[in-house]
């Protein structure tokens, strides 16, 4: 078992894995199918985010404020929870209520990004989401993952993909959810905003770390893109 002092004095009891890049790269869906199949822990940070900017913005009248998302990311009970049951089966709930089918709506992505650039908010997140994985065998997917959650992540990948296959797969994900989908170009304009924001913000940015394996997933199919992963990560964890 690996077992060393993390940062922040949390000692890692286990291997962690961490999936950095920008939207649209596959990380969710990825992260998702390398859990399943490693039996690791799946954990989503971006939906921290998310659940931080629905609840403060529902209670500050549809309003973004610094302070007041700091005090909500410092004070909400956040937690993942799988229920079988539910699709998407790993739920997020903020004190005790499931937000899962609130947080992916167009609006909720870009006051997240928004959020994300409070540094407050980020560093409310950073202890939860050390200690979500340190207890080991854990996927977490991001943007900092490997460059401040876990610089000391045992894997690192950083996935990329062109813009126009990123758009295209978060329309197929907002119509296959059902939503009223807004077009193509719309889609594509918020995601580069966002890209933007989310790799110019002073803390934290988005960016790869000096180690993580790049992976370009733009003509990979899913399946490829965790077929070649998952050999990575068993060969370096000698699973
Ligand atoms: O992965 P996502 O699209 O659900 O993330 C939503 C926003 O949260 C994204 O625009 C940037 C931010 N985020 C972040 O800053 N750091 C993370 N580790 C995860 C997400």
């Amino acid at each position: 078992m690996i077992s060393d002092m993390g940062v922040m004095g949390i000692p890692k009891q286990g291997p962690v894995v961490a999936i950095d890049g920008p939207a649209g790269t596959g990380k969710s869906s990825v992260t998702k199918r390398l859990a399943a199949s490693l039996g690791f822990v799946h954990i989503d940070t971006g939906a921290l985010y998310r659940a931080v900017a629905l609840i403060a913005m529902e209670q500050n009248s549809g309003k973004l404020d610094s302070e007041k998302a700091e005090i909500v990311a410092r004070k909400a009970h956040l937690e993942f929870k799988r229920m079988e049951e539910k699709n998407p089966a790993n739920r997020i709930l903020a004190n005790g209520r499931d937000i899962t089918d609130f947080i992916r709506t167009p609006e909720i992505s870009m006051a997240a990004s928004r959020v994300s650039a409070f540094p407050g908010v980020r560093s409310a997140l950073l202890g939860l989401q050390r200690r979500l994985g340190c207890a080991g065998r854990a996927i977490l997917e991001g943007r900092d993952i490997g460059t401040v959650i876990f610089p000391d992540a045992d894997v690192k990948f950083f996935l990329v993909a062109s813009v126009d296959e990123r758009a295209k797969r978060r329309l197929a994900e907002l119509e296959g959810a059902g939503a009223d989908a807004p077009s193509f170009e719309e889609v594509r304009k918020q995601m580069i905003e966002r890209d933007h924001g989310d790799s110019t913000r002073a803390v934290a940015p988005l960016k790869k770390a000096d180690d993580a394996v790049e992976l370009d997933t733009t003509t990979m199919t899913l399946d490829e893109v965790v077929r070649s992963m998952e050999n990575l990560i068993r060969q370096r964890l000698s699973l």
